[in-house]
């Protein structure tokens, strides 16, 4: 179903909804003023909304990974380059704020399983942009890519953030943002083995969609937690039939750590992986001399760099268990369809 730009804030709030007030440098870890979105933000969440973690841009995914990806992708292909900008799920939004700050599309779409998470998403964006008419904002509900059928014109860049780990039989997608994290294995046709074994279906599933959603110069970019080798996730979305080009090298101190290792550690019993994580102290001490952008032209050595510090998944969840801070590499992935 398609949600249009018209609808009013909080429609459809369901128990739980909640408002946040924070602001570009809080979220962002934006020096100076923001060109084109609001230097203060108000968003509104629901209980199913992936949590923006402001105050802690280290935490948050739009902060530390999208907006430089965001940023290297307007400086390889030009801030005019993308009309249409389309999230997979967008949760609050705060990724196509990203997209419009950095690359200034006139159309946004976005999706999410959730519909409410949709509809405030989409006023979260209209109410945080200083001209709401200079862009069209499109909320569509469904999985993957499956509802953007019903936009008319074609997408130049998608950007997604899907979760990895398969949902256990305890989890119930329904509840809180459980979808944030875990995903339902019934509807991944077509994803390659090495997909599976390294938990990259979502990733590759979408990468399947995304050849007839795409412009004849259209991209998308992935934002993949590495917790498998440099070397066999580009192997894996390579092996859907993309170019894969690294845009972004980076870090983030693990979100929901007991929940998401925890996941890890059940996926590597049952013949995933190896995976693996970082103390949050090797991350910073070998990441921080380089950008995001830097790091990905190093990214071979700069993973050579770490592995005497790796943590295979049981160590890291012993670690979360004591209280001690874990993370992970992430990659920001840029992948053109093959002819
Ligand atoms: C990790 S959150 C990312 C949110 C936001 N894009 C960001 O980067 O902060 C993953 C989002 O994907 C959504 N999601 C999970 N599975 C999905 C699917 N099959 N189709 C569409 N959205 C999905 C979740 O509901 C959640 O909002």
């Amino acid at each position: 179903m398609s949600i249009d730009d018209s609808m009013n804030a909080g429609a459809g709030a369901g128990a739980g909804a909640t408002s946040m007030e924070t602001n570009t440098h809080d979220l962002f870890g934006l020096e100076g003023c923001p060109q084109r979105i609001n230097r203060s933000l108000s968003l509104n969440l629901t209980d199913h909304t992936y949590l923006p973690k402001a105050k802690d841009p280290r935490r948050d995914w739009v902060a530390s990974v999208a907006l430089p990806a965001l940023r290297s992708y307007a400086a390889v292909h030009g801030e005019s380059s993308v009309d249409t900008f389309a999230t997979i799920g967008t949760g609050a939004g705060t990724d196509v704020l990203a997209a419009i700050e950095t690359l200034n599309p006139s159309t946004a779409l976005v999706t999410d399983l959730h519909e409410e998470v949709v509809e405030h998403a989409v006023d979260n964006i209209r109410r945080n942009v200083p001209d709401s008419s200079m862009h069209t904002v499109e909320g569509y509900v469904g999985h993957l890519g499956e509802p953007l059928t019903a936009h008319s014109g074609t997408i130049d860049l998608l950007y997604e953030n899907l979760p990895n780990i398969p949902a256990p039989t305890h989890v119930d997608l329904a509840a809180g943002q459980a979808t944030s994290s875990f995903f339902d294995t019934s509807a991944l046709a077509g994803v390659p083995a090495g997909a599976h074994r390294y938990l990259l279906a979502l990733h590759c599933a979408m990468l399947n969609q995304a050849r007839t959603l795409l412009s004849p110069s259209g991209r998308v970019v992935c934002s993949i937690g590495a917790r498998a080798p440099l070397t066999e996730i580009l192997d894996v979305l390579n092996s859907t039939g993309f170019d894969t080009e690294l845009l972004g090298y980076t870090w983030k101190i693990q979100s929901e750590p007991e929940e998401v290792i925890g996941g890890y550690v059940d996926q590597e019993r049952k013949g995933g992986g190896p995976f693996h994580f970082y103390p949050v102290d090797a991350l910073a001490r070998v990441l921080s001399p380089y950008s995001p952008q830097q790091a990905a032209g190093q990214a071979k050595k700069i993973e050579q760099d770490l592995a005497g510090s790796a943590f295979d998944v049981d160590t890291a969840f012993e670690a979360v268990k004591r209280g001690d801070p874990v993370g992970h590499t992430v990659v920001a992935v840029q992948a053109a369809p093959v002819d």
